[in-house]
C-alpha cells in the first residue's frame, strides 16, 4: 500500500512538473511570436562544403535530416528547417567559416565560395528564408514568417590582409567577421596564445589590425570577438567606434576554457554596449565533455549578473559542435532553455525578449548608426595596405585544428 502510495505520488510529482512546463512552453512560444529570437553563429554551411562538396541539389534542407544520410549518421549535424521552426528560431547569423589550415592559400576563394552556397541555399528555399544585411531586415522577416538568414565570416585569415577583400565580403552581405579562428593572423592574436605555455605572436591587434576594426565600423560590419585572444578583445574594446559582440563563446569564471570571456572584459563589454552570445558547446559550458541545459543557463545568469540584461544573447554553435548538453540537443531545443530561466523567477517575459534576440538587434541597430555618422563626416575607405614585413617577417605558428 505504502509502495503504492509512493508510486502514485511520484507520478502526480511529474505530471504536475510536465503540466508547469507545458505552461512555461505556451508562455515562451507567446514570447518568442513577440521578439524574434537571433542565434549568433552556425555552422551548417560547412557541413554542407564537408559532406556534399556545396551541391545544394543534394541537401534537403525542409526535411527532418535525422532520418537522412549521411546527416543521421554525423555527431555534427543539428539544423534543419522543421527543427529551427520547432525552436522558433527567427534569425540564424550562418557561419562561412574558413579552417586556418588556408591562411596564406585558399582562404579568400573559400570563403567566397561558403558565402555563395549560403545565398544559394537560401534562393532554394524563398518560403522559408530570406537573405537579411539589416536590423530592420530582422524584426520584417520575423513580421513575414521567414527565417531571416545572416552571413558572419569566421576567420580574419579571410580576408588574405587586404582591406579590398574586406569591402567586398560586406558587399555580398557579410555582417560580421570574426576577428580570427584558431590561428594568429598577422594582424591579431587568437585565444591559443592565452594557454598556458603559449606566447602571443603580436600581444592583440598590430597597426594594421585596428585599421580592419577602423574599416569595419566604417562599413557597419559587426567585429565578434569569438576566438580572439584576451589582448586583442582588450584592444578592439578601446579602439572599436561602435558595439562589439562575441557571437559563440561563454564565461571564463565558470569555465576556463581559452575560448571564454573572462568577467573583467564582460564589464567592458558592458560599457562598449556590445553582446555576448552564449555557446552551448559542452567544453565551453563545464569543461567537460558532459553539460546539460541547466549549465548553459548558468552561463547566461553568470553573464548577465556580471554585464548586465542588455548584454547576453544566444549563438550556439550547432553544426559546429560534435557534443551538445543534455536538453539542448538541436535546434529545436531553444524554447526549453528560455522556459528553465522562465522557472527560476528571475527573469521576466521583457528580459527574454532581449536575451532571446532584441539585444543583437540593437547592438547591430547602433553598428548601423555609428556607420551613418561616419559617412556624414565623410570618413573615407581605410586607403593603407599591410606592411609587407608583417605578412611575410614573422614565422607564425599553425595550430592544430578542433
Ligand atoms: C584551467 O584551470 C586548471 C586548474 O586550475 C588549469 O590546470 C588549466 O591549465 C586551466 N586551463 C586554461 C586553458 O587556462
Amino acid at each position: 500500500m505504502r509502495l503504492v502510495l509512493w508510486l502514485l505520488h511520484g507520478l502526480v510529482m511529474r505530471v504536475a512538473f510536465a503540466l508547469h512546463l507545458e505552461a512555461r512552453l505556451d508562455a515562451v512560444r507567446r514570447i518568442l511570436h513577440e521578439a524574434p529570437l537571433v542565434d549568433g553563429h552556425n555552422d551548417l554551411p560547412w557541413n554542407i562544403r564537408k559532406f556534399l562538396k556545396n551541391q545544394l541539389r543534394d541537401f534537403h534542407f525542409s526535411e527532418d535530416l535525422r532520418g537522412m544520410s549521411p546527416w543521421s549518421r554525423s555527431s555534427w549535424s543539428h539544423t534543419d528547417l522543421p527543427r529551427l521552426r520547432e525552436g522558433m528560431v527567427a534569425a540564424q547569423f550562418w557561419s562561412a567559416y574558413v579552417p586556418c589550415s588556408a591562411q596564406h592559400l585558399d582562404a579568400v576563394q573559400l570563403v567566397l565560395e561558403q558565402i555563395d552556397v549560403i545565398r544559394r541555399l537560401v534562393d532554394k528555399y524563398p518560403s522559408h528564408m530570406t537573405l537579411v544585411t539589416t536590423a530592420q531586415g530582422i524584426e520584417e522577416a520575423h513580421e513575414a514568417g521567414l527565417l531571416a538568414s545572416l552571413i558572419g565570416v569566421e576567420g580574419g585569415h579571410a580576408l588574405g590582409s587586404s582591406l579590398g577583400v574586406l569591402r567586398m565580403l560586406h558587399q555580398l552581405g557579410a555582417r560580421y567577421l570574426t576577428l580570427t579562428h584558431t590561428c594568429n593572423t598577422p594582424w591579431a592574436d587568437c585565444s591559443i596564445a592565452d594557454e598556458p605555455g603559449r606566447l602571443p605572436n603580436l600581444g592583440g591587434l598590430s597597426h594594421f589590425g585596428t585599421l580592419v576594426v577602423r574599416e569595419m565600423n566604417r562599413l557597419g560590419m559587426i567585429v565578434d570577438l569569438s576566438h580572439v585572444s584576451v589582448p586583442t578583445m582588450l584592444d578592439t574594446l578601446r579602439i572599436s567606434r561602435a558595439p562589439v559582440i562575441f557571437s559563440h563563446s561563454s564565461a571564463h569564471a565558470l569555465c576556463n576554457s581559452s575560448r571564454n570571456v573572462p568577467d573583467h572584459v564582460l564589464k567592458l563589454l558592458a560599457v562598449n554596449g556590445g553582446l555576448m552570445m552564449v555557446a552551448f558547446f559542452p567544453h565551453f559550458i563545464s569543461c567537460s565533455e558532459s553539460a546539460t541545459l541547466r549549465d548553459v543557463a548558468a552561463h547566461i545568469n553568470h553573464i548577465r549578473t556580471v554585464a548586465g540584461v542588455d548584454h547576453v544573447g544566444l549563438g550556439a554553435g550547432y553544426d559546429g559542435i560534435n557534443i551538445t548538453p543534455l536538453g539542448l540537443e538541436d535546434v529545436s531545443r531553444y524554447p526549453h532553455l528560455l522556459a528553465e530561466l522562465l522557472g527560476s523567477g528571475r527573469w521576466t517575459e521583457a528580459d527574454l525578449q532581449k536575451l532571446a534576440g532584441r539585444n543583437l538587434i540593437r547592438v547591430f541597430r547602433d553598428v548601423e548608426r555609428v556607420r551613418d555618422r561616419l559617412r556624414e563626416a565623410g570618413e573615407p575607405p581605410v586607403d593603407e595596405r599591410i606592411p609587407a614585413e608583417d605578412v611575410y617577417g614573422r614565422t607564425y605558428c599553425r595550430f592544430p585544428e578542433t
